[in-house]
């Protein structure tokens, strides 16, 4: 009898071909968003599960599924998962880093121009008609190029990120857990480490690339975005929870910063409905990684993660070697 297993959400068909190799998939390509109890009922009698950042995977289902071996996350970020819990029940849980960083990066900067120079709010005033004529003072941005890039999270996307910098002849600093070693700082257009406080207070532009966690919850509060600069942008490409929305919200909405990019939000995808009223925020539908390749990549890589955590090999991104 082969080995079960679950692909949780609707993935590239060579992908369930190339698992179906060596196990018997159950696979879910109409993309039905199971509840809780629903996925926990589906793993059952799974030894392992490729499931998305929108699979919230906790203790009561790990628990409650006997025979599992692996969780393997199609995404870098792991806080969807339970890792405590996972670790206590010796259930591999691996992600899929390093595949995405310089799409993501990309996309930081994507959504980086289109805040800072208002291309989506003119776009928008331009379909609707509005172009009469041309004016000096016709939606004025701000520069990014020669400017001050603030980096909170200086893993290898931030890096990525910064490096892009180099062309906008700009100046970068972060901000992370610890300081990163100087060949990085170097490699990350000599990218100089401040305090949180600092970094708000000079950036012209906020990049949040850290990852979500209890300690990073509402990293950016009233009290983070009262220390910006007016003229600040924001761009969150990396989880809804750093940022308090509702705080970011009422700042907009008062002007007290100039404007947000936003790909993640609290409570995704039913986000905070007051983002539709404001015209200085660029919203997108967390697509930062979404490059045909890249998603190729990261669905490929997520499976060999569960072919290796099923056939005795250590999983090449495995999260909590126990
Ligand atoms: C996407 O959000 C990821 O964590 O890969």
């Amino acid at each position: 009898m082969m080995i079960k297993i679950l692909v949780a959400r609707a993935v590239f068909p060579e992908v369930l071909e190339k698992l179906a190799q060596h196990f018997e998939v159950e696979s879910n390509q109409q993309d039905t968003i199971f509840s809780e109890a629903e996925l926990a009922a589906r793993m059952r009698d799974k030894w392992a599960v490729i499931a998305t950042a929108s699979e919230r995977i906790g203790a009561a289902t790990i628990a409650s599924s006997p025979h599992l071996k692996a969780i393997c996350n199609m995404a870098v970020g792991f806080n969807n998962i339970d890792i405590a819990a996972a670790s206590a029940a010796r259930v591999m849980v691996t992600n899929t880093p390093d595949v995405l960083n310089e799409t993501t990066a990309d996309f930081a900067w994507a959504l980086l121009m289109a805040t800072a120079r208002r291309v989506s709010e003119s776009e928008h005033w331009l379909r609707a008609g509005k172009w009469k004529k041309w004016q000096y003072d016709g939606f004025l941005g701000t520069d990014v190029h020669g400017s001050t890039l603030g980096i909170i999270g200086m893993g290898r996307i931030g890096q990525a990120i910064a490096r892009r910098s180099l062309g906008f002849n700009m100046k970068v600093i972060y901000h992370n857990r610890s300081r990163v070693s100087t060949d990085l700082e170097q490699g990350a257009n000599n990218a100089f480490y401040v305090s949180k406080e600092e970094l708000l207070s000079i950036s012209d532009h906020v990049i949040l690339a850290l990852p979500h966690s209890v300690t990073s919850h509402h990293t950016i509060g009233a009290r983070e975005l009262a220390q910006m600069k007016p003229t600040a942008t924001l761009i969150n490409i990396a989880r809804g929870g750093i940022v308090d929305d509702a705080a970011l919200i009422n700042v907009l909405k008062h002007r007290r910063i100039a404007a947000a990019g936003l790909d993640v939000f609290e409570n995704e995808p039913a986000f905070h409905p007051d983002f539709l009223t404001l015209s200085n925020v660029v919203l997108t539908p967390h697509i930062a990684s979404a490059s045909e390749s890249t998603r190729r990549a990261m669905a490929n890589c997520a499976a060999d993660n569960l072919i290796a955590s099923l056939t005795g090999q250590q999983p090449p991104n495995l999260l909590n070697p126990f």
